[in-house]
């Protein structure tokens, strides 16, 4: 077993301990107005959205997580069937450990199971800067048959990792450099810090397909990070970052597809997305605890209790489908 098998088991641990999850969602603190009189019925509402062309069946998408750990075929095979079901976007999560030659294609090649949905590779900004490096991801994605790659910046992340990366200079050439030499989708993302408005117009320019906003509040990289290193920064920087409902009221009027990310746990989250302007909600820690804990099954129960969620706060709010859900009133509870 490799080093980097080791940090990608080390992730996955970590990741399910409960105390890798932010102090405060601040999702809890925006509130969906209802509609008491609503008159609709919960067979008839439609959770089917549009995401970069593609018809879905509910506005969610499997957040990149894993490739290259011990357990990662099946996390991934589990995560992709489910994804397919309800033809929803699925992510692998990092592919450096293919770039380092390591014999983990199995982890990766799920497009064979996802022929419904979009399937999307993953890789650092930081990784693509090296030219060859960047040219060996273009021919794994074809040889993978991926239908994009999500390109995900974490620079908080690496600082607090103890074998991180320090230097973070030119990461915006090398998205640059990637849209030029890819015609494919690219969606970037971060980690769980989130994507500042000022970052958004760039990639914007840039000509990115989609933002995933990887807010605050879900999953802390910081706290996951300072603990593989004994590094007391982690626990102070565990809420560092822009809270996931923020960027998606600050984004509200950004051209690019919005992906709300970062601490989504349920359905009503997903609604709560929408409904403060994001296209797709995203959703990591919460299916992996799904995949880890099931057997094939409860990897649909967790999808359909989801969509059961999502269609209940649709009818609760009278939003008929997710066009009129993105038009239902949400407010800071502060402000009710
Ligand atoms: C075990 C695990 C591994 C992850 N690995 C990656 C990765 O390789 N690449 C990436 O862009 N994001 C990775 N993430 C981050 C997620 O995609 C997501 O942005 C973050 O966890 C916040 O979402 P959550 O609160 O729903 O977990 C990982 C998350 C988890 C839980």
């Amino acid at each position: 077993m490799g080093a980097m098998t080791n940090r990608k088991d080390e992730h996955i641990k970590l990741a399910l301990d409960e105390k890798s999850v932010g102090n405060a969602n601040t999702f809890d603190e925006y509130v969906l107005e209802p509609f008491a009189l609503s008159e609709l019925s919960f067979e008839t509402v439609d959770t089917s959205t549009e995401f970069l062309g593609k018809t879905q069946k509910m506005p969610l998408i499997v957040s990149s997580m894993t490739g290259g750990a011990t357990d990662a075929e099946r996390i991934n095979r589990k995560l992709a069937e489910g994804a397919n079901k309800l033809s929803i976007p699925f992510c692998t999560g990092s592919m450096s450990p293919l770039l380092k030659g390591e014999d983990v294609t199995k982890d990766y090649d799920m497009k064979k199971l996802l022929p419904n949905s979009l399937f999307f590779l993953n890789i650092s900004v930081l990784t693509i800067r090296d030219t060859a490096k960047l040219e060996a991801t273009l021919e794994w994605i074809e040889r993978l048959q991926a239908d994009g790659i999500v390109v995900h910046l974490n620079v908080l992340q690496e600082l607090i990792q103890p074998e991180g990366e320090r230097d973070f200079s030119g990461s915006i050439t090398a998205l640059k450099k990637i849209r030029e030499l890819y015609s494919g989708l690219i969606i970037v993302k971060e980690v769980g810090v989130g994507i500042d408005e000022k970052s958004a117009t760039i990639l914007e320019t840039i000509g990115v397909d989609a933002i995933e906003c990887g807010g605050q509040g879900g999953t802390s990289w910081s706290w996951i990070e300072g603990e593989r290193g004994k590094d007391i920064r982690g626990e102070s920087f565990k809420d560092f970052g822009l809270p996931t409902a923020t960027i998606l009221s600050d984004l509200r009027d950004a051209k690019l597809p919005i992906i709300g990310s970062g601490g989504i746990r349920n359905g009503l989250d997903v609604a709560k997305v929408i409904a403060l302007g994001g296209t797709l909600a995203g959703m990591a820690r919460a299916l992996l605890v799904a995949a880890m804990e099931a057997d094939e099954r409860s990897i649909d129960d967790i999808f359909s209790r989801i969509e059961k969620e999502l269609k209940t706060a649709m009818v609760a709010c009278g939003a008929v489908d997710i066009d009129a859900l993105k038009h239902i009133r949400i407010r800071s509870r502060q402000a009710t």
